[in-house]
């Protein structure tokens, strides 16, 4: 039985890589070009199942051959593909990225089947949602579903971790009180409280205004920062620096974090929520040393034994 559920995307990367960004109309010619696993839900599950959880991911691809890809992805991570929906309705979701030399870049994401994840999924896996004891939800689907995963499994007693990424202005406020655990960077944490972060003290302000909104607990992170953490059981802002690392490309560190929290939600419960998130900054830390995203994003084998 699963213990980290997640309810999320799962998006095909498409990378072209080229020495300059074509203008409108205009044909230029790349170097480089290759296809990876995305989507914040499935890098969040797959780190999670890296680490050596027993995994379930609840989502909807297409049926088509990057669909196909996807669930040999899951797959191949040991993560249980029982509740991956194959739908006619709409194609797998997709990230065209187009990144110049100076790594700037354009891109055009299609939610598609994304956005066909919804009730019925989540009756279909009510089973496992309800006896897990964590599940992890993002903002990469229909909010409305995610909403209803978290009261679902809140109401069974099982810890959610919500990331609210992308981020919303206009956010339902029962995202905030059926959140255990809030965890958001700098820009979406502007996003939601309108306020400026740009250090760990900012990011004290905005946690105890997120708190102030109903969560148990809020995490900010802050990159090569580590994060902030605040709590309403102890509602003074903590930072928990993350150790410095050569960083060589930091896309997805941030569900790195997110999938290693879980890990560790779920297997060491007893561990204090500061050195949950002190492991966690570590493994994501590790992530950022590697190229791409889930590619970047390291096993339980090849990490310290101290960590588990
Ligand atoms: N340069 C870095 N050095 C060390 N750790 C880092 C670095 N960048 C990121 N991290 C780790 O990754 C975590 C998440 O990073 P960040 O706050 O940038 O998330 P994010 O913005 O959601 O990531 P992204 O959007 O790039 O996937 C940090 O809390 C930290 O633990
Ligand atoms: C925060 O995450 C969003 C994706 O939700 C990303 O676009 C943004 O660049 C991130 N912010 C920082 C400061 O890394
Ligand atoms: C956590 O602590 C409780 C009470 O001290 C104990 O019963 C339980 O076995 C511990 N759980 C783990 C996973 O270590």
């Amino acid at each position: 039985m699963a213990q980290v559920v997640v309810v999320g995307s799962c998006m095909t990367d498409l990378v072209s890589c080229t020495t300059r960004l074509p203008k409108p109309g205009e044909t230029v010619i790349g170097h480089k070009f290759f296809i990876g696993f995305g989507g914040k839900g499935a890098n969040q599950c797959v780190q999670a199942a890296r680490l050596g959880a027993k995994t379930s991911m609840i989502c909807e691809v297409g049926k088509d051959s990057f669909g196909n890809e996807y669930i040999e992805n899951f797959k191949r991570n040991e993560i249980s593909t029982e509740f991956v929906g194959q739908t006619e309705d709409a194609a797998t979701g997709a990230a065209s990225i187009i990144v110049n030399s100076e790594g700037e870049n354009v891109i055009v994401i299609v939610p598609g089947a994304n956005l066909l994840v919804d009730s019925e999924d989540l009756k279909r896996a009510a089973d496992v949602i309800c006896k897990a004891k964590v599940i992890v939800c993002q903002l990469e689907i229909t909010p409305a579903t995610s909403l209803e995963a978290l009261k679902m499994a809140h109401a069974s007693g099982v810890k959610t971790l919500f990331n609210p990424a992308p981020a919303q202005a206009d956010l339902h406020p029962q995202f905030y009180t059926l959140s255990d655990i809030f965890c958001c960077n700098e820009t979406e944490a502007e996003i939601l409280t309108g306020l400026p972060v740009g250090n760990p003290e900012d990011a004290g302000k905005v946690g105890s205004l997120l708190l102030e909104r109903g969560c148990k607990l809020v995490i900010v992170t802050l990159g090569a920062e580590g994060c902030v953490m605040i709590s309403k059981e102890d509602p003074i802002p903590k930072h928990v620096a993350a150790g410095k690392v050569k960083a060589m490309d930091t896309t997805g560190a941030g569900d790195s974090f997110v999938g290693a929290l879980a890990f560790y939600l779920a297997y060491y419960p007893n561990l204090s929520m500061e050195e949950m998130i002190r492991k966690s900054n570590f493994i994501a830390s590790v992530s950022v040393q590697a190229p791409g995203t889930q590619s970047s994003y390291p096993y339980r084998k090849d990490l310290p034994r101290d960590l588990f």
